[in-house]
């Protein structure tokens, strides 16, 4: 039975490495805004497809960190502390926003999007695809910034690291998400 516990712990871990989607989403639209300012249809057809499609895998993340995580929790004699609410209201906050892309602003996209099929992009259409996007990203950007928050929660469940030291890495992650809202981190961190 302790190997069925460690495998979990491991897949929840595992788990939230996956969970980078909106780290990579925000690469993919930053390098997007760089390829070209106005829109050019084979490109950013693929570009919403790899966007679009990556909903369902992110649910199936999030639904697994979930499950892994409650199944810990079990396991640990089921003492909820507040860091453990804690993280369980920040999963549901991103399962919340991802919900808010693709039940409200993907179909949108798509729907615009389906009006072209080939160059150029009628003028008025990419002026009302543009701030979709551009509120999407916000989105991908405060995901990012509450997974490095969750994952940092998620190494205290037992041991709180001083408030301090908390708020200099949240400032840190904060920078890290709005860096990564408008370059695309080619050195990485930077
Ligand atoms: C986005 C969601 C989540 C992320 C990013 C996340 C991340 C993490 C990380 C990085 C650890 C540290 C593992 C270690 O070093 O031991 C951890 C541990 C843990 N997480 Fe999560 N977690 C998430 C959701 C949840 C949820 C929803 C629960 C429970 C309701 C949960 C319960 C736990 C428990 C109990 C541990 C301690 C496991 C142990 O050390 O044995 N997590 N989490």
């Amino acid at each position: 039975m302790e190997s069925v516990d460690a495998f979990v712990r491991f897949l929840h871990i595992l788990t939230v490495v996956f969970m980078a989607a909106p780290l990579y989403s925000l690469i993919i639209v930053n390098e997007r805004a760089l390829f070209s300012p106005q829109m050019v249809y084979q490109v950013d057809r693929y570009m919403e497809t790899m966007v679009g499609k990556n909903a369902l895998r992110c649910y199936i993340f999030q639904l697994t960190a979930l499950l892994t995580g409650l199944w810990l929790v079990w396991k640990l004699g089921w003492h909820w502390n507040a860091i453990l609410v804690l993280k369980l209201l920040l999963l549901f906050v991103l399962m919340a926003l991802l919900s808010v892309v693709h039940l409200r602003i993907q179909p949108k996209i798509e729907k615009l999007f389906s009006q072209v099929t080939c160059d150029p992009v009628p003028q008025e259409i990419a002026a009302q695809i543009k701030p979709l996007r551009l509120f999407r990203k916000r989105l991908a950007a405060t995901c990012l910034f509450l997974m490095i928050a969750t994952v940092l929660l998620g190494l205290q469940v037992f041991s709180p690291f001083p408030l301090l030291a908390n708020l200099l890495i949240l400032a840190l992650a904060g920078l890290f998400s709005t860096r990564a809202f408008t370059k695309p981190l080619r050195l990485g961190w930077w």
